[in-house]
């Protein structure tokens, strides 16, 4: 029987399991998928320990993307621009990592709206933490008109702008003060910071410049429609929420272990909103 695992610090809040438990059910593929809390600075050891033990491997959640990059022999093209992995596995007892958060970003966005880069288009990311860092090389692949990317603190903008400027597509980094002008001309807004979740305030943002048709999208999915993508669907806006690009990652990873590419059907989802409707207190991840 096939194998994987997730590991995060802590972990018991983690939607992986009930994801791929799903998928294993409905596909009738026996096999299982655990998880494991592992404290920081023990990730290397533990992700050799999982491989001795058969797992084919598995998912890292917060806080231990970095350090699995770091623990990895070999690591995808999307790992390294992102200095982070969130998939694993062996090839000839070499621990392998991959970042799908991206990829699953982009494959919910074209479920959702197949049409969105069509004229090319003009994104806006606000935030240049790890999960923005995780979009900007599968959205460049699409060739869009150009992306900026505002950020609280410049500096961390900068630093994107810098590593993804050799993608072929204008990357500009914005003040933050310069966010809501720079909407007139976004086509796509894409909410990458921590602001919206639960416990935190909402993102401090008027949508009072976007155009009619622009896409908003939120990557925080605690809670499911945060106050952004409220005041989107209000304003009559195509929205996106974060629930579709963590449903969305989970595929190649899937595939990879148990050898069947999954598909994410609105069951599964119905699932996941379920669990995060659910009374007891849940955090993100
Ligand atoms: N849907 C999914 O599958 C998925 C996957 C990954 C992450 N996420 C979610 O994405 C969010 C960001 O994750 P991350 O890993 O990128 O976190 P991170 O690396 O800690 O980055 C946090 C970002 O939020 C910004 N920020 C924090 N407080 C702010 C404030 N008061 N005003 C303006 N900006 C603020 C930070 O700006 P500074 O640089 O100025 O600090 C930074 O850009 C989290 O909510 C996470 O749960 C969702």
């Amino acid at each position: 029987m096939k194998k994987a695992i997730i590991i995060g610090y802590p972990v018991g809040h983690a939607r992986s399991p009930l994801i791929h438990g799903y998928w294993l059910g409905k596909m009738g593929i026996k096999g299982d998928y655990e998880r494991a809390e592992v404290k920081p600075g023990d990730v290397a050891a533990a992700l050799r320990r999982f491989g001795r033990e058969g797992y084919a491997g598995g998912n890292v959640t917060v806080p231990h993307k970095e350090e699995a990059f770091l623990a990895c022999d070999h690591v995808s093209e999307a790992a390294r621009r992102a200095g982070a992995v969130n998939t694993f596995w062996y090839e000839n007892g070499q621990l392998v990592g991959d970042n799908t958060d991206g990829a699953g970003f982009a494959a919910h966005l074209e479920q959702q709206y197949p049409g969105w880069n069509n004229p090319a288009a003009s994104i806006l990311i606000l935030g240049a933490g790890g999960a923005a860092r995780g979009l900007i090389g599968p959205l460049a692949a699409r060739k869009p008109r150009r992306i900026r990317i505002a950020n609280r603190s410049p500096a961390r903008a900068q630093t994107l702008c810098d590593a993804f400027a050799q993608t072929g597509v204008s990357i500009e980094a914005l003040a933050w003060e310069a966010r809501e002008a720079a909407l007139a001309d976004t086509s796509l807004l894409i909410n990458t910071t921590s602001q919206g979740m639960a416990g935190q305030a909402p993102l401090d943002i008027a949508l009072d410049n976007l155009p009619k048709t622009a896409i908003v999208a939120d990557i925080v999915y605690v809670p499911l429609e945060t106050a952004l993508l409220a005041d989107a669907r209000k304003r009559g806006l195509p929205v996106l929420d974060g629930l579709g690009m963590l449903l969305h990652q989970a595929v190649p990873g899937f595939e990879r272990w148990f050898g069947a590419r999954p598909v994410v059907d609105d069951a599964l989802r119905a699932r996941i909103v379920e669990d995060l409707l659910s009374p007891a207190p849940r955090k993100e991840g």
